[in-house]
């Protein structure tokens, strides 16, 4: 029985694009090394949600220029062209849908867990005002606004901030320069400035409120391998983020 939306059917054809697309997007990332930025496309796209009125969320509305000109959203332009070679061969599938699943390949290809992904996302063209995504200046209360906003919870904030572990800032588009690290949960544990890590002012305030920093050193026992961690623990992050993940790529979305 095909789940009907008002644009979109998702029927055993528009799967069978999705397992395409998914298989391309892996090609695609592997060969242009670009998970990093995907990863950030299918975030900030989802980010966006507000439960209260419903408005935002994984809805595709990042490909229009009044919100990918969003200082915010600074190099993402990238992530949405490589994806529109994608689109064109599925045209049936929806840009929301699309940048959900280049994110969960983002994740899967660079050794994350896997993540459980269902279609159904419709597009919109509505666009949110700039500022609903966090300020990397600020702090935990920033980060509860934000984060809690979307309906998530402090558990989230510091399993997606794993994340991190991808990827790195860059001047010309955020303003900030520098790698966070292969084990960014750990290494905020260290708090030692002389590195040359990244610790934005976020990264830090997940050590200020005890609500974050029982996650953060939960997670940062594993968060890389170390010699006496065991598998349990990988799993526990591993388990953890990808519940997180998932319920990011589906704010205001119900699969049905
Ligand atoms: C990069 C801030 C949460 C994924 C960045 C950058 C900043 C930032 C300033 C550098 C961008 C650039 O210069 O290219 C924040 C803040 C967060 C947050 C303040 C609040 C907790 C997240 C989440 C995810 C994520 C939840 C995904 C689940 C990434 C990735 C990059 C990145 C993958 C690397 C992008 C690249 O290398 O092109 N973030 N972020 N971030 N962020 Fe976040």
């Amino acid at each position: 029985m095909p789940i009907t939306m008002a644009a979109l059917i998702v029927d055993a054809e528009y799967l069978k694009e999705i397992d395409k697309a998914r298989r391309e997007l892996r090609a695609l990332i592997a060969k242009k090394n670009c998970a990093p930025i995907m990863l950030r496309l299918a975030w900030h796209d989802a980010g966006t949600y507000d439960a209260e009125s419903k408005t935002g969320g994984p809805n595709g509305s990042i490909r229009n220029e009044a919100e990918y000109s969003h200082g915010a959203n600074s190099g993402l332009k990238i992530a949405l062209d490589l994806c529109e070679d994608v689109k064109t061969k599925h045209p049936k599938i929806s840009y929301a849908d699309l940048y959900q699943l280049a994110g969960v390949v983002a994740v899967e290809v660079t050794g994350g867990p896997d993540i459980s992904f269902v279609p159904g996302r419709k597009d919109s063209n509505a666009c949110t005002d700039e500022g609903r995504l966090p300020d990397a200046n600020q702090g935990s209360k920033h980060l509860k606004d934000v984060f809690h906003r979307m309906g998530l919870s402090d558990k989230d904030i510091v399993a997606l901030s794993g994340a991190h572990t991808l990827g790195m800032a860059h001047p010309e588009r955020s303003g900030f320069d520098g790698q966070w690290t292969q084990d960014p949960l750990k290494e905020l544990l260290k708090e030692d400035e002389s590195d040359g890590l990244l610790k934005l002012s976020t990264d830090k305030s997940l050590l200020e409120a005890p609500e974050f920093r029982q996650y953060v050193e939960l997670y940062a026992k594993f968060v890389t391998l170390l010699p006496n961690s065991s598998q349990q623990d990988e799993d526990v992050f591993f388990r953890d983020y990808a519940e997180s993940h998932k319920k990011l790529s589906e704010l205001g979305f119900t699969p049905t």
